[in-house]
């Protein structure tokens, strides 16, 4: 992968659309049966900080922040790479962005995660997060929503 044509930045409105196949098209998203309109609107709001990972002019990724929405905190709503794109790297950097900008100003930065995303909980736990708490049978009875919370660094 050219790391040259790897750009992260505000995610357009008109790749929103693709945005929401990139996350309904896989877990948790598709575990928990939620399909490309609600994904879509999730990752709508005018509230919301949306940067968009583009490869080659193609966005493959996204990262979606509400700035106070944890406890007055910043909560990462939406972290995704299109699956063809996983395990290179590019959940790494996009998350990098987002923790570059969250701690510029806020000592901590809060998300959830969901009990089956395993591989997402590996993923956050080895980049500093920690379990602070769980919101039991979230979704439905038996999926719970883990909260991870990390501080910056003094
Ligand atoms: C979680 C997610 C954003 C990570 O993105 P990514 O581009 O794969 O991230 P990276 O390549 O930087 O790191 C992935 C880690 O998994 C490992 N990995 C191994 N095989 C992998 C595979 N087939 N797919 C993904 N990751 C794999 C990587 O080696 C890396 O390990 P490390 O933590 O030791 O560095 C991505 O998997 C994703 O979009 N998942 C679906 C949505 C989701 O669960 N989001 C988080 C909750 S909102």
């Amino acid at each position: 992968m050219n790391q040259d044509s790897i750009l992260i930045q505000p995610l357009a409105d008109t790749d929103l659309p693709r945005c929401a196949e990139i996350m309904s098209a896989q877990d948790p998203w598709k575990g928990l049966g939620i399909g490309v309109d609600r994904c879509c609107f999730a990752i709508s709001g005018a509230h919301l900080v949306r940067y968009g990972l583009y490869l080659e002019g193609q966005v493959v990724g996204l990262a979606i922040v509400h700035p106070t929405g944890f406890a007055s905190s910043p909560y990462l709503v939406v972290l995704a790479v299109d699956a063809a794109h996983t395990g290179r790297g590019l959940g790494s950097r996009l998350l990098g962005r987002v923790e570059q900008e969250a701690f510029r100003d806020r000592r901590n930065l809060f998300l959830c995660v969901t009990s089956f995303n395993a591989r997402a909980q590996r993923f956050y736990l080895a980049r500093g997060y920690v379990q602070i708490g769980v919101i039991e049978d979230f979704f439905k009875p038996g999926v719970d929503e883990f909260i991870f919370r990390k501080v910056r660094m003094p």
